[in-house]
């Protein structure tokens, strides 16, 4: 096991490979979510929080699952200060609860990690009538990020982190068509959310300016997960999850990005912008367009259906 016995103000400068848990409590005191951290990255991510100090919040769909991987949190960094809730990002009434809980159990939130996400499932809508892949890669993101955003400005220093993907690139806002079915592949509709995670993040930004809240945008890279597994099992999908297994990057590695972005002081005044793992990147020509970004802010309202006792925009904070 390496353990880094440093600050981790140069966490980003050292590639590290080994185990990257820090003996420095930089975190205590800290209350940090991280959505999807029953499986893949978003566990190592829970884990490097823990180990900081912070109290962690994990999310899943599966409570054996939930506790398992709390329990494995808990021993491996010491820290009780570790909590499972279930939320189906299927379901916006599961994310509501979960919000409501939020608000009735913790008094405080400091950082928000976007890092539920799905590709490979079968094209078709949720009981809210989006479309799957939209609503578990983007619109509950922005539902979370919404709903909880009062209790992150009242805690501030805070912070939100969604993770997108180099996808993005080739996806396309189609305001017409977002939650159509038989339209887009799987793909497709993964690549169009993780762009709108970005174009959010940048509207985000905007609005919430003084709130001492800062938004960023996260391309992980290729990571090593089962990522792949809601494809059918074919060659095609097995020689894929190879090569995600070849080219990927470790899930401890990569999680050393989501800890960079949640805790480094210099990253809050580059809030609203896109990294690829630990560097700014790409946002400034794609997400330019203040036209589109407004838009899908004020769509994404509608989709998720913000009431008027949610939507702090219309009763200023
Ligand atoms: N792997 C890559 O190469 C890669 C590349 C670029 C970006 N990313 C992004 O990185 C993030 C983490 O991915 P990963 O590779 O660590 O994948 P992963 O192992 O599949 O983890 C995804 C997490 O999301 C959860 N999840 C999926 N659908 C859900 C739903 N309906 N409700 C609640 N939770 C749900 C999963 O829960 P269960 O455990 O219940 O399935 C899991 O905890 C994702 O946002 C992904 O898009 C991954």
């Amino acid at each position: 096991m390496f353990v880094n016995p440093d600050l981790d103000n140069d966490l980003c400068e050292r590639p590290q490979y080994g185990f990257i848990i820090s003996l420095t409590k930089t975190m205590v005191g800290k209350v940090a979510l991280v959505t999807g951290s029953t499986s893949g990255v978003g566990v190592n991510v829970a884990t490097e929080l823990a180990a900081r100090g912070a109290r962690v919040i994990i999310t899943g769909r599966n409570a054996a699952k939930l506790e398992e991987t709390r329990n494995r949190i808990v021993n491996v960094t010491g820290n009780g200060n570790v909590v499972g809730k279930q939320v189906d990002f299927e379901s916006l009434s599961s994310i509501r609860s979960f919000v409501h809980e939020m608000y009735i159990q913790e008094p405080k939130l400091n950082i928000l990690i976007n890092n539920v996400g799905a590709i490979g499932l079968e094209d078709r809508r949720t009981e809210d009538n989006l479309h799957v892949m939209m609503q578990i890669n983007y619109l509950g993101n922005f539902l979370l990020s919404f709903l909880l955003f009062p209790l992150l400005k009242a805690s501030a220093p805070s912070r939100i982190i969604s993770v997108s993907s180099i996808s993005l690139l080739l996806g396309h806002i189609d305001f017409e068509h977002m939650n159509d079915v038989g339209r887009f592949s799987s793909f497709g509709h993964y690549a169009n959310s993780k762009l709108a995670d970005v174009l959010f993040t940048v509207e985000m930004n905007k609005r919430i300016g003084g709130s001492d809240v800062s938004v960023f945008s996260l391309d992980p890279g290729l990571i090593k997960t089962d990522f792949l597994r809601n494809y059918k099992e074919t060659p095609f999908r097995r020689f894929m999850s190879w090569g995600l297994f070849l080219v990927g990057q470790p899930t401890n590695r990569v999680a050393t990005a989501y800890v960079w972005l949640a805790s480094d002081p210099k990253v809050v005044n580059s809030s609203g912008k896109h990294f690829l793992y630990c560097k700014e990147f790409y946002s400034s020509w794609f997400a330019e367009d203040a036209q589109l970004t407004r838009r899908l802010w004020e769509e994404s309202k509608r989709l998720v259906k913000i009431k008027d006792e949610e939507d702090w925009e219309r009763n200023s904070l």
